[in-house]
Order: C-alpha cells, then structure tokens, then sequence
C-alpha cells in the first residue's frame, strides 16, 4: 500500500507541511509506504498546449514530470494532495502539477486506455485557509474532483482548516490528532488485508508486467500486485505495451523496478516468477513460490497470445486465491 503525498505550500516548514508530515506519519504507522513531493521545489512547468498528449499520450516537456511524478502518481494506491489556500485555491505551483496530468487525462479520454489501477486508488485533500469564510473551500473541492479523475483516483475526502495563518497555527489545533487518525483509518482499510502478489521477469520490463496489471485490474481490492526485475531494464517492452493497449490497458508510466524497490522492505505472501527462469533464491522469504514458464517474443501474433494466456492464467490463479 503506497501513499504519495503532494505538499503545496511553498512555505518549508508551514501549516501545510506539519497537515500533511502528521498525516503521512499515521498512515506509515498503519502500514503504509509513504513519500512526499514537495512540489515548489520540483521543476515542474506549466502546460504550454502543445495537445501532443491528446495524440499520443505524453508531454514533450522535459522536467519533473516526466523526471518522476508521472510514474509516482501511476505507483499510488493513495494519493493525498496538501495545500494552503490561495486565492479560493491551490497554489500556483501545485495548479501546475494538476495542469499537466492532462497527458493522464488524454490518454485515458482521448486515446481510451485504462490505468490497472484506476478502479482502486483513492484521492484525499488537506487544505487550510487563513479566513473563516463559508466558501473558503468550494474552489479546491471542485479543482480536486477533476485532478483525482484525471489521475484515476476516486475523490473520497478531505480535512480542511479555516483560522489558520501563520506558521505554527496548526500545531495549536487540540482536534488534530483524532481528526487525522479517524481520516487514515476510513482512507487506508480498503488496502488493508490485501494478499501481497511479487511477479518477476528478468528485465521487468514485460512478461510481469503483464501478469501485475492484469492482477491489479481484476482483483486490485483483493491484492497488492507488484512486479520487477532481476536486472531491471531501463523501459517497457514496446510489443507488449502494444498488445496490451489493444486490450485498452494503459501501461503507461510503468517503469521496471529492482525486487528491493517493488517491495520497498515488504515480504510478499506470494512470489510467481512468470518467465522460464526461476529467481526465488534470491529472493527475501515469502511464503509461497511458483513458477509460471511464459515465454516473450518479439513476433506481435506471438506477444498477443502470451497476453492471453497470462490473463487466462492470472483470473485462475486469482479465482484459487479467493
Ligand atoms: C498569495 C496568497 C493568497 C492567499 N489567499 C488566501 C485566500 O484566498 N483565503 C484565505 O483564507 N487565505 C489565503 N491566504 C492565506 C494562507 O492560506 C494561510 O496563511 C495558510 O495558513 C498558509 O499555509 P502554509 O503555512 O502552509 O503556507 C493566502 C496567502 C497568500 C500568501
């Protein structure tokens, strides 16, 4: 279970901050793997229109966002954006991060591909505004509904503070505590219990890839799909991106990653090695082993019938697992 948290606040140590580190902070305690993007001190440029991502999916610009963030917020299970209020809404920094999930947006709208993960990722708000107006919030609410769909995020809440001005105002707030663990327990327990699934290949990069998307769009509720590499290549086999988006499944932003990172320090309830060779002793201790012997190729016809038959393989195991 993966929580990213976007901090807003150009303010290093404001009420921002202190909101979304105290919140950080309990979902690690409930188990969660957390990281936190302090978003003004990221390159992160405005959207300049150039409309490439409604063609093709990606953005031509060359920062942050495609240095990292769009593969982080592709990795979350929880997304938790902070911000202070300016101006009746996020910050100008965070609006341009929101701005350019429009490449997340397109390729889910215009070119009809579908995040794994879009059916289970949860979206969640903290904000604070120094004035007491009754609207403060209505702005951010309605920014917020369009970036957690344009991210595949259900919009599931938020905690939100009017009176609070200068730095140190949010640690004064006696309900504090209780309100972010009340929030934490209702955001994280759709994610908690979930069976713990590793899928390897040699480079990561394509045959469990498969396997990992197919698991988190079936049964993402059920299971915690992760997937890497042995000797991580350094991007996604092009024929199997192809022959899962002609399935309408959006590989997007999915970069092959070492065992240590996929697992970030968890041991798996299960390791299923989906190419021929087998890596399980390398492995730190997980409870079960398999071996599926899929084979890729770079003959298209072929690729498309190794999909199939990793799908077909995933609902059986996933219908065992039940
Ligand atoms: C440029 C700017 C615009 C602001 N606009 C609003 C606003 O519209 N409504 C409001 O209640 N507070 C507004 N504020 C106050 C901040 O929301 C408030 O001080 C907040 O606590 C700052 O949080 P931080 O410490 O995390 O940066 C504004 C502050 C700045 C600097």
């Amino acid at each position: 279970m993966r929580v990213l948290g976007l901090q807003g606040s150009p303010r290093k140590k404001g009420n921002t901050y202190y909101l979304l580190t105290q919140f950080l902070e309990e979902c690690q305690k409930q188990g969660a793997d957390i990281q936190l993007v302090d978003v003004c001190r990221k390159k992160i440029e405005p959207c300049m229109e150039y409309i490439l991502c409604e063609k093709k999916g990606i953005c031509p610009i060359d920062d942050d966002m495609k240095r990292g963030i769009y593969s982080m917020l592709r990795r979350a299970d929880v997304i938790v954006t902070a911000t202070p209020i300016f101006f009746y809404n996020t910050t100008a920094q965070l609006k341009a991060l929101i701005d350019r999930t429009q490449t997340l947006w397109a390729r889910k709208y215009k070119l009809n591909l579908t995040d794994p993960n879009r059916l289970w990722r949860k979206g969640f708000t903290l904000a604070v505004g120094a004035t007491r107006g009754k609207n403060l919030f209505e702005g951010l609410h309605l920014t917020m509904k369009y970036f957690y769909d344009a991210v595949g995020a259900s919009d599931v809440g938020s905690l939100t503070y009017r009176q609070i001005e200068k730095p140190g105002d949010m640690q004064r707030l006696p309900s504090l505590q209780q309100d972010i663990e009340t929030a934490v327990t209702a955001l994280l327990l759709p994610f908690q219990g979930r069976k713990k699934v590793l899928f390897t290949d040699a480079a990561g990069s394509c045959l469990a890839q498969m396997a990992c998307a197919f698991t988190q769009l079936i049964a993402g509720d059920r299971m915690d799909a992760v997937c890497a590499g042995f000797q991580p290549s350094d991007r996604l086999d092009p024929v199997m991106v192809q022959v899962m988006e002609e399935k309408g499944i959006d590989m997007g932003f999915r970069d092959p990653l070492s065992v240590e990172d996929a697992l970030s320090g968890k041991t798996p309830d299960i390791a299923i090695s989906v190419g021929d060779v087998p890596h399980h002793d390398v492995l730190p201790g997980s409870l079960r082993f398999d071996t599926w012997n899929f084979q890729a190729s770079e003959d298209i016809y072929q690729m498309r019938q190794v999909r199939d038959a990793i799908e077909a393989r995933v609902k059986a195991f996933i219908q065992q697992s039940a």
